[in-house]
């Protein structure tokens, strides 16, 4: 990254890390634990992981980072959601696994137009590679279909499917929160050559269309938690503007 993206990622790191973490994280400290250990642990995760790190797109800040992230909070939200619903806990496990293998998936055409689209045709091949049934390939290109913003998502064939994609868009959305500015914006500015005025002028429409997030969350944990962290996010946002106004803004 250039020397100015990389200062002002610093700069959000540190007002960021004043903000406390959004109680989503505090509160669901064990299944997030839980989904950690599993995305390092399992032998298909990390398969997965080696086979698609090469391809992810990480000029946009969509690379291995946020897939990780959008990976761990999916499978975390599985965990979450399905706890009144008591079932076997190898399939719990099995669905947390799906959860993660659709957060490490679901950007992998993100360069392309309609990359949720091309997404989910190009993640079959990965997904036959480990060996998976029909039945889960189908659960996961549904969610990877289904996770762009502001798009009508279609129903799923079964609620479990549904539950999956509802978690990996919720997760996805999660990013646009403090992750915006500890990460993502910066690897944007940088690929796209933005300079610190023209981030400037931008940054009132950006901040806009983070907040018309908070209203799209689609499971009950996301509707509950995913409004704060959007929120933390756009506290950090307005003072990093304040840092960029004052340090790069026209005399
Ligand atoms: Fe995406
Ligand atoms: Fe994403």
């Amino acid at each position: 990254m250039n020397q100015i993206a990389l200062r002002l990622q610093r700069e959000a790191e540190r007002i960021a890390s004043r903000h406390s973490l959004p109680a989503f994280y505090v509160q669901f400290k064990a299944p997030l634990a839980l989904a950690r250990k599993i995305f390092f642990a399992h032998p298909l995760v990390t398969l997965l992981r080696e086979m698609i790190e090469p391809v992810l797109n990480e000029d946009l800040g969509h690379g291995i980072y946020h897939s990780t992230r959008v990976s761990i909070d999916s499978a975390a939200l599985v965990y979450v959601e399905l706890e009144s619903n008591p079932m076997e806990p190898s399939r719990l496990e099995r669905l947390m696994i799906l959860g993660l293998f659709s957060g490490l998936l679901h950007d992998i055409s993100r360069g392309q137009e309609s990359h949720a689209e091309a997404g989910a045709v190009e993640a079959v091949q990965y997904l036959e590679e480990l060996s998976l049934g029909q039945e889960e390939i189908d659960c996961i290109c549904q969610a990877i279909r289904n996770h762009e913003a502001f798009v009508k998502p279609k129903v799923c064939s079964r609620p479990s499917f549904q539950l999956l994609s509802d978690c990996l868009y919720d997760a996805d959305k999660f990013r646009w929160g403090p992750d915006t500015f500890t990460h993502t914006l910066w690897r944007m500015m940088n690929h796209q050559e933005i300079t610190p005025q023209e981030l400037i002028d931008r940054f009132p429409w950006g901040m806009t269309g983070m907040l018309r997030i908070v209203d799209t969350f689609r499971t009950a944990t996301g509707r509950q938690f995913g409004p704060e962290i959007i929120e933390t996010g756009v506290e950090i946002g307005r003072e990093i503007y304040r840092y960029l106004v004052q340090n790069f803004g026209e005399l």
